[in-house]
């Protein structure tokens, strides 16, 4: 099995992906990396990492479907049958969705429903709740949405900065999301 990750960032969730892979002796490859910033830490990781890497450069083209028309011959080239989002800053068109039906997972920083969009771990310490959390789920048309395979609560500690919770949301997104994978493969689902 051949599996893509996207990813626009850091790259500490492409990482824990690739090392499970490999430590966990997965029967799946991380084939590609696909990421839309040519100045992206997670960049280093997979030339580390020794993962084949796609930089799209959206501007480059006419419209969106135009780019992931690019990427999906970068895919196709390099056979790869599902795709994980891991900070992935984009929402996915129908010219990927479509390609990729129920084969696209993302994570998520919170416990979805509550606390989508891009600030999912500053928003839930503003409310002010006791409990957050991660959510790994496949993805449908709009943002953060479809369904749910996994979520994992966090609490929120009375002492907690921002920084404390976020690093206890990381950790624990760099376990939830290697295990839905090795879960998932083992089923035959991905
Ligand atoms: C993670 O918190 C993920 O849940 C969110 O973006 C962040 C990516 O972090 N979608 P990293 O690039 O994997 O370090």
């Amino acid at each position: 099995k051949k599996i893509a990750i996207f990813a626009s960032g850091t790259g500490t969730n492409f990482v824990a992906l690739t090392k499970a892979i490999q430590q966990q002796h997965l029967p799946v490859t991380v084939s590609l990396l696909v990421c839309d910033h040519e100045d992206a830490q997670v960049l280093q990781r997979a030339a580390e990492l020794k993962v084949p890497i796609f930089v799209i450069n959206f501007k480059a083209y006419p419209n969106k479907a135009a780019a992931e028309q690019a990427i999906l011959d970068q895919l196709a080239k390099a056979e790869v049958t599902a795709i994980l989002l891991a900070g992935y800053m984009r929402i996915i068109g129908p010219t990927l969705l479509g390609a990729y039906t129920n084969k696209i997972l993302n994570i998520h920083p919170a416990l979805l429903p509550n606390f989508p969009g891009a600030h999912g771990i500053e928003d839930a310490f503003k409310a002010g709740v006791k409990t957050t959390g991660v959510t790994v789920h496949y993805i449908d048309a709009a943002v953060d949405s479809g369904p749910i395979i996994a979520q994992k609560a966090v609490p929120i500690l009375a002492e907690d900065t921002l920084a404390t919770l976020e690093a206890r949301i990381h950790e624990t997104e760099h376990q939830l999301y290697p295990a839905v994978l090795a879960d998932l493969i083992k089923k035959g689902d991905l």
